[in-house]
């Protein structure tokens, strides 16, 4: 099986700082404040240095009203004049997946910095207005800006309910790594993964409705939850979308 352009991509460094925004990461719909040029200048540098092959992540400017629809039984997003698009070329091997880990890199890198987001797949394109190169796509918005709330709070699924068997007795690593998909976002909180553990592997596969975001993001995770032990993921096929080995000698 292919392995995936993630291994090694992020520094030990990055992957400390985006695993320790994990937990304090959720939804943030409501902001009374623009990120700082200190704050700014980390996002650009996030952006430029955190994507994978046919993803390119732009920092844009524009009121949430001219960029986010309002969806019935979630609050509106308002308050934030920036914004992050994740674009993709969609011609590239495994850029919506990509898109989803790049994205999710870049939210966490926001996160530690103290700045609130949101992954937004329903935005208006008519609000983005970063310019666009021939053949690219925009598939996801986060607004980025100066939270002015807590944030709903997440609900999530047991872990015994999006896990094979008992993660309970799998090794350490791969429990760590099914907890933190289990933090993962996804679109309508569908949480549309499952995890399961043969032999000396970890293997993420696609549930109904999960879209390349929802997987791309919950591969990140998982590579984040393994921590500093190394590790190899590789593609897998059909619905199985990742697998991952974690040992001190692979
Ligand atoms: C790919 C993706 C698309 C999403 N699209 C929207 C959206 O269009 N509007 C919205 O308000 N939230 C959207 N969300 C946010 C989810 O509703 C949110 O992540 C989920 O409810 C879990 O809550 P939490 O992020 O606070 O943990 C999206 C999340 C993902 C990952």
């Amino acid at each position: 099986m292919e392995a995936c352009a993630l291994n090694d991509f992020y520094t030990p460094a990055q992957r400390a700082r985006f695993l320790s925004a994990v937990s304090s990461r959720r939804s943030v719909r409501v902001y009374r404040g623009t990120p700082d040029v200190e704050q700014l200048s980390a996002l650009n540098y996030a952006a430029a240095r955190l994507c994978l092959p046919g993803v390119r992540i732009a920092i844009g400017e524009g009121e949430s009203e001219s960029l986010f629809r309002k969806l019935p039984g979630i609050e509106r997003i308002s308050g934030a004049s920036r914004y992050a698009a994740v674009i993709v070329k969609e011609e590239v091997p495994h850029a919506a997946v990509h898109a989803g880990i790049s994205g999710e890199a870049v939210v966490l890198a926001a996160v530690s910095r103290g700045l609130g987001t949101c992954w937004v797949a329903s935005f208006k394109r008519s609000g983005i207005n970063v310019g666009m190169e021939y053949g690219e796509k925009v598939l996801a918005v986060t607004p980025l800006g100066v939270p002015g709330g807590e944030g709903a709070g997440r609900k999530r699924k047991k872990l015994s309910e999006i896990c094979a068997g008992d993660p309970t007795v799998w090794p350490l690593w791969a429990y760590n790594a099914a907890e933190c998909v289990r933090q993962a976002p996804s679109a309508l909180n569908l949480q549309p993964w499952r995890l399961s553990f043969a032999g000396r592997t970890l293997v993420l596969t696609r549930a109904a409705m999960g879209g390349s975001l929802d997987m791309g993001i919950a591969m990140l995770h998982m590579s984040l939850g393994v921590g500093e032990k190394p590790h190899l993921m590789r593609w897998g096929e059909g619905k199985e979308i990742a697998s991952l080995i974690a040992e001190d000698r692979i």
